[in-house]
């Protein structure tokens, strides 16, 4: 490994090593607007370079269109990068705000055979449960789970916004390797019961939007003046009318350790939630997404700034003054059910 290489973190106490900090790849398909594909296909090879080894997808992201766009660069370099993708989740076509929720054995046994295919791969690295189905017990589901691992489809499994009680019940049934959830300057819910409990089970966590997506960086302040008609932070609370002008008042304590720094305001989001890691005593691997070669660059040096225990009690305040939920319907979260 050469020094511009970023550090590495274990994915649970059997799981894989992966680069301490992942990419998002959700936004070169779907959700934030268009992106441009030879601009992510170069976001991608230069990721690597720089030791970025974990890659987050999920089948729901343009029904199935991620997971065929990374394939190429997947089986480029099988042997170099750890592939991340979730079922659970779909959104029926011509209804873009509603969501299908399944987590029963034979919708995973479908969703499954059709992520490899458009993966084009033979083994899933790490498959997640996208969201939690509370009609099925979460024993059935990672019992289903733990059955792909058996016949070699999947090697690890994860779970995205579950609380700190399904997470137990779930790691008494198979090993899980890493809980996806949202985790930010922004968004600190999971600290109370998720955080814990992975910590307890040795399980690492995966922060998703560790950006806020994007707001936490300064690039954008109201989404319905800022943003294109289809991105989909214009239908979240914390992104709009009086909500977003307040949240964006917050930003001047991020602001000044930035400066101190000589950093962006986005990597001082990113080291605060990587230094999580050692707050907690876990590890935390944040999956920043982006579609831009500089900015998956800028993302990357971040994992090296440390910030001091007075930069983060000047942080500390942040999350608790946030106006508007994380989304507009939170019992898709860990938090609507804790
Ligand atoms: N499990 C779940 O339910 C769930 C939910 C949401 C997301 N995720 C996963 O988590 C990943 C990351 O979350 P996210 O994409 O929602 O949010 P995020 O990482 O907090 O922010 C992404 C946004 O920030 C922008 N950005 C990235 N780096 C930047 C920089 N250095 N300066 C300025 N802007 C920057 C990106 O735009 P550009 O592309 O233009 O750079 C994008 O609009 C996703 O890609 C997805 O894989 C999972």
């Amino acid at each position: 490994m050469t020094d511009s290489r970023i550090a590495t973190a274990q994915l649970g106490t059997d799981g894989p090593t992966v680069g301490v900090q992942g990419l998002g790849c959700m936004g070169m398909s779907f959700a934030y607007g268009p992106a441009d594909a030879g601009e992510s296909r170069a976001t991608l090879e230069r990721a690597l370079e720089l030791g970025v080894t974990f890659y987050d997808t999920a089948d729901a992201y343009g029904a199935g269109e991620n997971e065929k766009f990374l394939s190429p660069f997947f089986k480029a370099h099988r042997d170099e990068v750890v592939i991340a993708t979730k079922f659970a989740l779909s959104i029926p076509p011509g209804e873009p705000t509603k969501r299908v929720i399944r987590n029963d054995r034979p919708y995973i046994r479908q969703a499954v055979e059709a992520s490899l295919k458009r993966l084009d791969v033979d083994v899933i690295d790490l498959y997640y449960m996208h969201r939690r189905d509370v009609n099925v017990p979460i024993e059935e589901t990672v019992g289903a789970m733990a059955e792909l691992v058996r016949e070699g489809k999947v090697k690890h499994l994860g779970l995205s916004e579950v609380t700190g009680g399904e997470l137990r019940t779930a790691q008494a049934v198979h090993p899980i390797a890493a809980v996806q959830s949202e985790w930010s300057l922004f968004s600190r819910d999971i600290e109370a019961g998720v955080v814990p409990a992975a910590r307890e089970l040795g399980v690492a966590l995966v922060p998703y939007s560790p950006l806020g997506r994007g707001f936490l960086t300064g690039s954008f302040a109201n989404a319905e003046k800022d943003l294109t008609a289809d991105d989909f932070r214009r239908l979240q609370p914390r992104f709009t009318g009086d909500n977003a002008a307040a949240n964006a008042a917050l930003l001047e304590p991020v602001r000044a350790v930035a400066k101190a720094h000589d950093a962006s305001l986005g990597q001082i989001a990113l080291a605060w939630v990587q230094q999580q890691g050692a707050v907690h005593g876990l590890p935390v691997v944040p999956i920043p997404g982006t579609s831009k070669r500089a900015r998956v660059e800028e993302n990357a040096t971040a994992t090296r700034i440390v910030l001091t225990e007075e930069e983060l009690g000047l942080l500390e305040p942040i999350a608790a003054k946030v106006a508007g939920d994380r989304y507009a319907d939170m019992t898709f979260t860990s938090a609507g059910r804790e």
